[in-house]
């Protein structure tokens, strides 16, 4: 359906603007600008698409079933801001990738808080089934100096495709935290990245089938890392070579956080000298360089 007379189109236009007026007198500037910038692009989408009547209230029952899956511990509209690419683009706005340091991806759900401590060299599997990897780096900031003492959250699902969270039995593995050496470098533990889905169970999931997107997301290992003075980096290596790498569910690949994990047959010696009990394992780097801290008046 087209609009089909000038009549119309101006029924139409003036009701933009007088919904943009009612914005019009919004004391913080800034407030002002996304709201009328939103009725604007807003308008401007249903009239592109001409929205049906019964297309609007699919909408309104696609929000609220969205807000009715959504507790403390599922948010289905971060999910959907993921699936749109709305997250990712966020988050390229934020943090412009400038003079080599490392790039920012999205946080997921499945970071929490208070992981347990792991040494250098530790294990942050905890027992989660899958095949062992070595991984090892050292935080520069942008001088290229070394940044001792600074704390890494690790965390990954296992092989089924699952984070400890997800079983719902309280057990914690596939995640710790740990500290950079006097060199800025670091040694762990952890599984060789799988891929697995997004929480696909709900109105997210339902969108991704009917529009014949898949939830996986390409083998990832999520990593954030803080430092006084330094801007907090929330990250993921992925695995080159992945299948997924170029449609990744919630578009979180930029190339590079690609990493080659070099696999090892059984039997290869490690790098501490754990017996890996004739399993196979992988080794990968991550040298993750840190952004100094914004000034206070500078979002990014
Ligand atoms: C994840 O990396 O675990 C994730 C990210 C975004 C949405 C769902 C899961
Ligand atoms: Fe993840």
């Amino acid at each position: 359906m087209t609009v089909t007379t000038d009549r119309q189109r101006q029924v139409e236009d003036e009701l933009v603007k007088t919904v943009l007026a009612s914005f019009e007198g919004t004391p913080d500037p800034r407030l002002k600008q996304l709201m009328q910038a939103l009725v604007r692009h807003l308008h401007a989408f249903m009239r592109e698409v001409r929205l049906t009547e019964a297309e609007w209230q699919h909408a309104i029952d696609f929000l609220t079933a969205a807000g009715h899956i959504t507790t403390g511990n599922r948010q289905e509209f971060i999910l959907l801001s993921d699936v749109f690419g709305a997250s990712m683009q966020t988050i390229n706005m934020n943090h412009e990738a400038t003079a080599g340091a490392t790039e920012a991806t999205v946080v997921g759900p499945f970071f929490v808080d208070g992981s347990p401590e792991i040494p250098l060299g530790g294990d942050m599997a905890f027992g989660a089934p899958g095949e062992p990897c070595w991984i090892e780096g050292t935080v520069t900031d942008t001088d290229g100096a070394p940044v001792p003492g600074v704390r890494l959250e690790v965390w990954e699902a296992d092989k089924e495709g699952l984070y400890d969270v997800q079983y719902g039995d309280g057990h914690t593995a596939g995640r710790a935290h740990l500290y950079t050496d006097d060199q800025g470098s670091y040694t762990f533990w952890g599984l060789t990245p799988t891929p697995y889905p997004i929480p696909h169970d709900g109105p997210v999931g339902r969108l991704l089938e009917a529009t014949g997107r898949s939830p996986l997301r390409a083998s990832h290992l999520h990593f954030m890392a803080t430092a006084p003075g330094l801007r907090t980096l929330v990250t993921h290596i992925f695995v080159e070579g992945d299948q997924l790498l170029d449609c990744d569910a919630v578009f979180g690949v930029k190339e590079s956080l690609v990493k080659r994990f070099e696999r090892q047959t059984a039997g290869t010696p490690t790098p501490d000298g754990r017996d890996l009990s004739g399993q196979s394992w992988s080794r990968v780097r991550f040298d993750i360089m840190l952004r100094p801290q914004p000034s206070p008046d500078r979002s990014t």
